[in-house]
Order: C-alpha cells, then structure tokens, then sequence
C-alpha cells in the first residue's frame, strides 16, 4: 500500500458477523455472515443503502454492542466472538461520530489533549506539546485557544480527528463525519484526512453515503447489500496515492463511480422495494 508505508498494524478481519435486533419482539436483521479483512494503514470506504447495518458493524467493532454470530479481530487478537460476544471499548479502536463531541468548554487544544491526560498515558506537558504539534502539522496553530463554539463546522470536525489521533489508535472509525457539511468544506477536509493518513498510516473504517468522498479517499470501496448488510462488491481503487481533487475529473474516477454506482443503486433499490413491502422490517 503505497501512501501508508510502515503501517503495520490495525488490520481488522470481521468474520462471519451476526446482528441481530430484537425490539419489542419484532426481529431486525442488520448484519448477516459479513466478512471483510481491512488491511493494516488501508482507508477502506463503506457504502450502502441507508439502514442496511453499516452503523451496527461499526457498533460492534467499537464495542458499542455485541455480535450475535461470527468474529472480529484486531491484529490477530480475538476482539469478540465465539464466548465473548461483545468488544471492550478500548482506545485501539476510536468512533469520530458525525455530531462530534468535543467538550465545549474546553479549548481545542485542551480538547485533543484530554485523553491522554485523563489516561494517565501522557504528562500533561507531553499531552500538550504533542496536541500543539499535532495541529501545527495538520495547519490549525492559531486555533488552539479557541472553543468549539468559536470554530467552524468543519474546523471542529478537523479538531475531533485530531483528539482521535492524540491516543494513536489502530483504527479510526467514521460513520459519516462530514454529511452536514457544504462541499467546499468537505473538500478541504478530505484533503486533510489524507495529509493526516499519510503522516500516521492509521486504519481507517469510514461509512459514508458520498460516492465521490469513498472513491476520492479510499484504498477500496465496500459496497454493502441491502439490510441486512454483507459486501455485494468490494472494488479496488487504483487511482495512485497521494492523491488530489485533479483526480476527480480524470477518467478513470468516472469510470469507477460508475461502477460502483451502478452495484449501489441495484442494492438501494431491493432496500425500497422491500422496505414498501413489508414496512421495512424483517
Ligand atoms: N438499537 C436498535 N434497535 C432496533 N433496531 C435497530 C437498532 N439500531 C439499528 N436498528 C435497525 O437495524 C437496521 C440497520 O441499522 P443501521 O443504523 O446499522 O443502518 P445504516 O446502514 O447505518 O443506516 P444509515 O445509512 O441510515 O445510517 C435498521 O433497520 C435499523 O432500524
Ligand atoms: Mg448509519
């Protein structure tokens, strides 16, 4: 993998994985026999019809909840499976979430350094230092005493990412982190998660339902089946890293969104027409 040279570690292998929701006695099937081996330092793009389960697979590698079937690893160590159904959440495996939650009476920089801190991981004079690095390295010095009320939508976004990376996890996980943003933002901030990719090699696991932000920053692209959700396809985006908005007029990204596309919209529309049917639950 070219753009991640020296990553060795945040592979994730999901196996076989099973969930299932019983609310109230009615059984949703969100996630059924989904197996998937994301490679270490890869940008692996999810997309999907909405409601197919993206967000419960990613629940359960968080360890947000259990599985009820199946496995998933972390660099060959049993995160859940058979006799231990649900994942710890521990800091290998970190959730930037789309609402964010960064603490608004905190500074940014008292933001991205409070993990550490509060782990005991780092002095607090290491926590800062680093956190002030970080961002000098990511283009935000100059913010560092402002709140996240002062900022911008897609500065705080950059400013979670960030708080992320402050407890070097094996695997970042996104689930849609920059649907509320305009596209202007959203490309700024694509280019940044790539700068960011680039300086730390971290997995990342990132949902989205913007084709062109999956083609544009992934290594592959995982198009999930309608609920409940496995890979349909998973296309490999050979479009040489580092990459640049340029490549999103060049003829090769046309011809893999289309592709993809086409998969996609053959899913969502079973995911309607079912959803019709039988009034969306199975
Ligand atoms: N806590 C829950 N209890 C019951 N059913 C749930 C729960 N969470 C999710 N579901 C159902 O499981 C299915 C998959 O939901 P999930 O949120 O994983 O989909 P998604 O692919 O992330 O959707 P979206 O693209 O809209 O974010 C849906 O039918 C949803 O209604
Ligand atoms: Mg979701």
């Amino acid at each position: 993998m070219s753009a991640t040279a020296g990553a060795a570690r945040g592979a994730l292998k999901i196996n076989d994985a099973v969930k299932l929701y019983e609310p109230s006695g009615a059984r949703v099937l969100a996630v059924d026999h989904c197996s998937l081996d994301i490679r270490p330092g890869e940008i692996c793009m999810i997309v999907g019809p909405s409601g197919c389960g993206k967000t419960s697979l990613l629940n359960a590698i968080a360890g947000f909840h259990g599985l009820d079937g199946g496995s998933i690893h972390l660099d060959g160590r049993m995160l859940c499976g058979p006799g231990h159904p649900q994942a710890d959440v521990g800091p290998d495996r970190i959730v930037v979430f789309q609402n964010g939650a960064l603490f608004p009476w905190k500074t940014t920089l008292e933001n991205i350094a409070f993990g550490p801190i509060m782990q005991r991981r780092m002095t607090k004079r290491t926590a800062y230092e680093t956190a002030r690095r970080m961002m000098a390295d990511a283009g935000l010095s100059g913010h560092e005493y402002e709140y996240p009320g002062e900022i911008s939508s897609g500065l705080r976004r950059r400013v979670e990412i960030l708080r992320a990376l402050m407890n070097d996890p094996s695997v970042l996980l996104l689930d849609e982190p920059y649907r509320a943003l305009d596209a202007l933002t959203k490309s700024v901030m694509h280019e940044a998660l790539l700068e960011t990719h680039y300086r730390t090699g971290t997995t990342i696991f990132f949902i989205t339902h913007d084709l062109e932000e999956a083609i544009f920053l992934g290594h592959r692209v995982v198009v999930m089946t309608a609920r409940p959700c496995r890979p349909k396809q998973v296309v490999e985006i050979d479009i040489p890293h580092p990459r640049d908005y340029g490549v999103l007029t060049s003829r090769r990204f046309r011809e893999l969104a289309a592709e993809i596309s086409a998969v996609l919209e053959e899913e969502a529309l079973k995911s309607f027409t079912r959803g019709e049917k039988e009034g969306g639950v199975q």
